[in-house]
């Protein structure tokens, strides 16, 4: 190949940056086995962001949890999730260790939760680059902390020696972008980055995250229940329902033209289309349907539909370019 027919390549072929495969998490409880991740796979590619959607409790946070390798000790956890040619689930904590925040960093729903109370913002960020060896000092790192998080618009000199309950929701939530930032990951995890708060606020911690994309030229990977947010930041979105994704696709095609009968279903709960709740219950994650686990609840269902659909890639409109193919699980397909 030529150095013009790579360069081209280049900018066209995205690179694979992580790569889950044939993730299962189970729970055993006292109300038996949740099937937490069924059979998850997908890939995030380079300075992409991708979007993982569903109802509450469809296994969102459980998924951002097996790749930072954070599960709890009652989890059974199989498959694949591959970053730089290794299987993180195979990595002992202290490999795992130099991973998390150094290259994979996640941002956590609720920063009041996740920054320690009683130190300050600075020294937080700061820690982070002493632990994993980023700066040679206190000073440096305090430096270097404070241009994160000035390029997020908290850069005031004051600030630095202030406690998370001097700041306010929003403030703190950007104090969480920064410790996510500051040590240039290849991979954000952003877990609900928008859940709980208010809408001007919500609309902030939103421009943060844009800037926070275009900054680092990481990919991000978003959980959230908010589709504005995913329709204005996200190249792709997965769609998950029940442990399982359903549908993956380029935003904006998914959102134009849903085609599993459960992204119809949930795009048609947005206000702008008609605010039309889901029929049926939400299912058991103990007891979960056969077949396809959205099929007694699905308007198209059929008799197959009680035995179990595979992805099926169903369009691809560039052949080059993995990332914009569409995958469905379903068997209108
Ligand atoms: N430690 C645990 N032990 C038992 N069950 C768990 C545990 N953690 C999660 N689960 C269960 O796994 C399922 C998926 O949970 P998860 O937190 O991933 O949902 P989610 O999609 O992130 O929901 P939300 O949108 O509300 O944050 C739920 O049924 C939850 O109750
Ligand atoms: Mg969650």
């Amino acid at each position: 190949m030529s150095v013009s027919q790579s360069l081209i390549q280049s900018q066209t072929q995205k690179v694979p940056l992580l790569n889950v495969s044939g993730l299962s998490v189970q729970f055993e409880t006292q109300l038996g086995r949740v099937r937490a991740a069924d059979d998850v796979s997908f890939v995030l590619f380079e300075n992409e962001t991708l979007a993982l959607v569903g109802e509450t409790g469809c296994g969102k946070s459980v998924v951002a949890s097996a790749v930072m390798n954070l599960l709890p000790q009652n989890a059974a956890v199989n498959g694949n999730i591959e970053f730089e040619g290794r299987n993180l689930l195979d990595l002992g904590e202290e490999e795992m260790a130099k991973v998390r925040g150094a290259k994979i960093a996640i941002i956590f729903q609720n920063p009041s939760l996740s920054l320690n109370p009683v130190i300050t913002i600075g020294d937080q960020i700061a820690e982070m680059l002493q632990v994993h060896g980023k700066a040679a000092g206190r000073s440096q790192s305090i430096e270097k902390a404070a241009g994160v998080l000035q390029r997020l618009g908290l850069g005031e000199r004051g600030q630095l020696g202030m406690y998370p309950f001097q700041f306010s929701g929003g403030m703190n939530q950007r104090v969480m972008i920064a410790s996510a930032l500051v040590l240039s990951p290849k991979i954000i995890i952003a877990d609900e980055p928008t859940k709980g708060l208010d809408s001007a606020t919500a609309a902030g911690t939103v421009r943060e995250m844009e800037k926070m994309k275009d900054l680092s030229g990481a990919a991000l990977l978003l959980i959230t229940h908010d589709p504005a947010l995913v329709q204005r930041i996200a190249d792709r979105v997965a769609v998950m329902y029940c442990g399982e994704i359903l549908e993956i696709g380029p935003c904006p095609e998914v959102f134009h033209e849903p085609l599993h009968p459960y992204t119809r279903a949930l795009l048609n709960c947005l206000p702008e289309r008609g605010m039309h709740p889901i029929p049926g219950v939400s299912p058991s994650m103990t007891n979960p349907p056969k077949g396809c686990k959205f099929h007694p609840r699905c308007p198209k269902r059929r008799a197959k539909c009680s035995q179990s659909p595979f992805m099926k890639q169903i369009k691809a409109n560039d052949t080059e370019t993995k990332s914009n193919e569409r995958w469905i699980k379903c068997w209108l397909y």
